[in-house]
């Protein structure tokens, strides 16, 4: 059995990362959705417990749904992790992913597999959206129904 991790901070989960998490429970035997944060110590727009409650919303019932405040291999060690999965977006994902993933190779021996995001979300990031969204533009598109109504309540 494979076990694979997308982990992220999903400040909140945008429809991008719904696609690669769907492509990924394809893939793999068993798939979490690791939100990386620590809940003691809330940064974000979204506290680390609305994050997973947002993605738990989003996804199919077999995807799991956790946290980790700690070292990502840490995770992956005590949890029997295969591999990491995530998205690609442009080179500068990759040159932002590439350090992390030979990191986590080396203390860990896990291994980083990336699946190029869908031409639809390329342009899409939580961050953005959000900074849209502040300034009152429609971002719809880009969010599934309950993630809109969670941001734009949080942002009135
Ligand atoms: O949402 P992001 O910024 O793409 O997520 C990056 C994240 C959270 C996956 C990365 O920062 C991470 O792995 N954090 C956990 C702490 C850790 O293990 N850091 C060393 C990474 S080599």
């Amino acid at each position: 059995m494979t076990t694979a991790v997308c982990p992220g901070s999903f400040d909140p989960i945008t429809l991008g990362h719904v696609n690669i998490f769907e492509r990924a429970s394809e893939m793999f035997d068993e798939v979490t959705v690791l939100v990386t944060g620590n809940p003691e110590k809330p940064s974000g727009l979204f506290s680390v417990h609305e994050r997973m409650d947002l993605i738990r919303q989003s996804v199919d019932a077999r995807i799991n749904v956790d946290y980790w405040s700690g070292l990502l291999v840490d995770y992956t060690s005590q949890h029997g992790v295969d591999v990491l999965v995530k998205g690609l977006r442009s080179s500068l994902d990759y040159e932002y992913e590439l350090p992390m993933a030979q990191m986590n190779r080396e203390l860990a021996d896990v291994e980083t597999i990336f699946l190029l995001t869908d031409p639809r979300f390329a342009h899409v990031s939580s961050s953005l959206v959000k900074e849209v969204a502040k300034l009152g533009g429609d971002v719809t598109p880009f969010l599934s129904a309950h993630v809109h109504k969670s941001l734009m309540s949080r942002l009135s």
